[in-house]
């Protein structure tokens, strides 16, 4: 079997999309999933393109320890610096330098000439090298280059130190039999290539990333770069879960592995849900609702007589457990660690008696607890440090041809507040007697609301994001509750709280 090695970035890639930006806490939390799920590689973000960036990457290389941490820079010196500096406490660190080599971005963004970048490659590369062992190259918009070239600037670029060479399809142009001819072309023209990792990154403007990138892998590329959902730039990345679960349900036609621990794919699909707040579609293949849903009677009769009739893989080889119910009213807590366990979470003492308290208050309002409220429940929890306020109690009251009103009381401490206010709608006037309360000054700048599990009584996920007017800096705030008023109070509630946090 060939090892093909996972490089995740959907914390660099996928984050540079509208919608996604994730602060430093959740970049953490995502990385550290992304450790257990088992990716080779995590792209932690573009040093030079902000200080939030910088920071974060910099948190990251302090937490992830098997994992290799990536810094991006284009190849100028100075953000080849501020990456090293981003990267540099890493306990495996790499920088990823890029330059475009197809004419379009040489005559119309760069205004430069091919010889010009050939001899900016050879100096920045070495100088790349000569801060860090582990240097990835990026040829931008590789597949629209010409290819006698292209192996040009990757022979240099692996004469100068570059360990890894990176094929990117930035504009997702390229078409599977186009990548596998491309992919076959470098290996047969690359100076040196037996000494480096070859890597693609494929877009998926026309929806053939993944198809692009396992058709590369044919061809003899050795890394793959992804994101989780396939978020990226546009219409997003190759997604890993799709390319991952590709390799694994046709073994014996591709012969290769990966490191990825798939049971964790489902809860790292989540957690980057929940905390973007962005829903999964419910068609997506491998994680959405649908993936293993089956709607028609011959299908359910089939599925009932052995699932490999309508199944290609199982939902537990992700990590799901669906419409299981595990756990009930009279479960205990150790029932409910143990559970925790076998869906792979490693949680503190604290944390889990967390857990448990909000799991007996959901039982309260829901019979069948199943792995995907287990797995909802923790990713809340995960994301609700530091709380300022809590709900006591609310009120509201809404129709169609009335104002909305709300009364929601507060505690903080031993003292207890109440406050009232009118809005277009419950949610509106919810959030706007909070505010009376808290008095943030705080912005609402997006709210979202989806349902997390199946049925009636079926968890409702919040997230809304408050953006604070001193200092322009965004809060995410989750809400959980199978009432999905309470689950939008909790979001706001959890949003002021990492604001005035920030503000200690
Ligand atoms: O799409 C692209 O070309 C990139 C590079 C920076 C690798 O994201
Ligand atoms: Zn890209």
């Amino acid at each position: 079997m060939k090892r093909i090695k996972i490089f995740d970035t959907t914390l660099r890639d996928g984050e540079q999309a509208p919608g996604y930006s994730m602060n430093t806490a959740e970049k953490i939390e995502m990385a550290r999933q992304l450790e257990a799920l088992g990716v080779d590689v995590i792209e932690a973000g573009f040093a030079a393109s902000s200080n939030e960036d910088f920071e974060s990457i910099k948190a990251i290389s302090d937490c992830v320890k098997s994992a290799v941490v990536c810094s991006l820079s284009r190849l100028v010196r100075e953000d080849i610096d501020r990456a090293y500096e981003s990267v540099k406490n890493a306990a495996r660190p790499r920088i990823h330098v890029f330059i475009a080599t197809s004419d379009i971005h040489l005559e119309h963004k760069l205004k430069t000439t091919r010889q010009q970048v050939l001899d900016r490659v050879r100096e920045l590369v070495s100088y790349t090298k000569s801060l860090c062992q582990d240097v990835e190259f990026s040829a931008e918009d590789a597949s629209r280059s010409d290819w006698k070239y292209l192996s040009e600037v990757f022979s240099i670029a692996i004469e100068a130190g570059a360990t890894v060479i990176n094929v990117p399809d930035t504009v997702g142009y390229a078409t599977p039999d186009e990548m596998y001819s491309l992919i076959c072309y470098l290996k047969d023209n690359i100076k040196g290539i037996e000494k480096a990792e070859l890597s693609v990154h494929c877009h998926n403007d026309l929806g053939m990333g993944v198809a692009n990138t396992l058709a590369a892998v044919r061809a003899g590329a050795t890394q793959v770069e992804c994101t989780i959902n396939g978020i990226g730039e546009r219409a997003g990345n190759a997604a890993l879960e799709e390319l991952v679960m590709a390799l694994n349900t046709k073994k014996d036609y591709y012969g290769c592995e990966t490191g990825i621990n798939t049971r964790q794919i489902y809860k790292t699909s989540r957690l980057l849900s929940t905390i973007t707040g962005v829903s999964i579609n419910p068609s997506k293949p491998i994680v959405g609702a649908n993936a293993f849903a089956h709607e028609a009677g011959i299908h359910q009769h089939g599925v009932l007589n052995n699932p490999i009739t309508y199944e290609i893989m199982s939902p537990e080889s992700i990590g799901i457990l669906k419409n299981r119910m595990v756990l009930g009213k009279h479960s205990g807590r150790h029932a409910i660690e143990a559970r925790l366990i076998e869906l792979g979470y490693e949680l503190s003492e604290q944390e889990l008696e967390k857990i448990f308290v909000q799991f007996k208050k959901l039982t309260d309002k829901k019979k069948a607890i199943t792995d995907m409220d287990l797995i909802a429940l923790v990713g809340a929890e995960k994301l609700s440090d530091g709380e300022i306020y809590t709900l006591e109690s609310f009120s509201i009251q809404s129709g169609s041809d009335t104002s909305s009103t709300s009364s929601i009381k507060l505690s903080m401490g031993d003292e207890v507040i109440m406050d009232a206010a009118i809005g277009y709608g419950p949610i509106d006037a919810a959030f706007k007697a909070i505010e009376r309360i808290t008095k943030t000054g705080g912005e609402l700048v997006n709210y979202t609301i989806q349902s997390v599990t199946e049925g009636e009584d079926a968890l409702g996920e919040a997230m809304v994001k408050l953006k604070d007017p001193d200092s322009d800096e965004i809060f995410t705030g989750h809400g959980l509750s199978t009432d999905i008023i309470e689950a939008s109070i909790k979001a706001y509630i959890n949003g002021v709280n990492k604001l005035l946090s920030s503000r200690l």
